[in-house]
């Protein structure tokens, strides 16, 4: 575990919901939903006529309603249009207490990182906030994929890296045939970009998620998607719709048997360790230090999750 990630708060984000700003029945459905993680929308989820006022109902809903133990984000224009910088103004000074963290869309580089960090910054200090507000950022443009590693070391207030597939395709030229899933391109056509992200994001200490599966009505192939994710690593995935949070939620956290297996062969090297053994076989199977930190990983989600 990098030094990053244990001073960073720890969130779940195994199913972030993706809650267009403009409708209140949307963010109040969104409070009472089952995802680790909601995200209130002020992108591409609002027409451009009703972002300015989207900003007012994000300000309420995260005021009034109860979110539970949720992480509670907001994501803002980004910072190519002239909403962004009072996107963040209106929903940090109107509901800082109420929020977790701020996305930003469209990250190319660690400047803009910069730029939220240090406006976050002045915001807090005005308000006197005592928590910090943190950032978890999109790569979705050819640009912020070719530098993801100054963008993941830009600031000690990110948390998050996010690989947003429908942007991205359109940045790079990529022909996904109009769903967000995978084309007839032979293998993934999300392995690469994916693997990157995840490399990036453990490198750094932060949360690796996987975006949108537009195609809401088929659960089968976004449980699919959900378990390419996880196997590379990813800690999440995206949901456009609450049909979406359950089978995220599953994929994303370790079963009961892996949990209980895990804990058991740690017990076993645990001893092994003590009796001066550096390997040791448990049902057939060699478990020496580089196992361990695997299984670490999966009693480590297990804590999170209250397992
Ligand atoms: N968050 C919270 N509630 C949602 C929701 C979401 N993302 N998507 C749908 N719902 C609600 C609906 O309001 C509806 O509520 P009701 O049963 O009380 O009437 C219920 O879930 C079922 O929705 P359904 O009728 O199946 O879909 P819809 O036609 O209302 O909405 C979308 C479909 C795609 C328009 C909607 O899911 C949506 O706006 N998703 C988010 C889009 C987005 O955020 N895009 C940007 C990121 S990629
Ligand atoms: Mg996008």
């Amino acid at each position: 575990m990098t030094d990053s990630l244990k001073t960073r708060p720890r969130r779940l984000r195994r199913s972030q919901l993706s809650v267009p700003g403009s409708s209140e029945k949307m963010m109040a459905k969104a409070a009472g939903s089952a995802a680790d993680h909601v995200f209130l929308d002020l992108e591409d989820a609002v027409a451009p006529n009703a972002k300015v006022a989207a900003r007012a109902k994000i300000v309420t809903a995260l005021r009034e309603l109860d979110w539970g133990n949720k992480t509670r984000c907001v994501r803002i224009n980004d910072l190519g249009t002239e909403y962004a910088y009072e996107d963040v103004i209106t929903v940090v000074e109107g509901a800082g207490e109420y929020l977790d963290t701020i996305m930003v869309p469209k990250v190319k580089a660690a400047h803009d990182v910069m730029w939220i960090d240090i406006l976050l910054g002045q915001i807090e200090r005005k308000l006197g906030l005592t928590r910090r507000i943190g950032v978890e950022v999109l790569i979705e443009e050819v640009e912020g994929m070719m530098n993801i590693d100054a963008i993941a070391a830009a600031s000690p207030r990110l948390e998050c890296l996010i690989f947003g597939m429908g942007d991205y395709s359109a940045s790079q030229g990529i022909d996904i045939g109009g769903a967000f899933g995978p084309s007839g391109y032979p293998g993934d056509i999300w392995h690469y970009p994916r693997y990157r992200l995840a490399i990036a994001a453990r490198a750094h200490g932060l949360d690796a998620v996987d975006g949108p599966f537009a195609d809401f009505r088929n659960p089968e192939a976004y449980r699919e998607e959900c378990r390419r994710a996880m196997t590379l690593g990813c800690v999440g995935k995206w949901a456009i719709h609450p049909a979406q949070i359950e089978p995220a939620l599953e994929v994303f956290s370790p079963s009961a048997e892996a949990v209980a297996r895990a804990r058991k062969l740690a017990a076993a090297y645990a001893e092994a360790q003590a009796r001066g053994e550096g390997a040791v076989q448990v049902d057939g199977v060699m478990v020496d230090v580089a196992s361990i930190r695997i299984l670490q990983n999966v009693i480590d989600k297990a804590e999170m999750i209250g397992m």
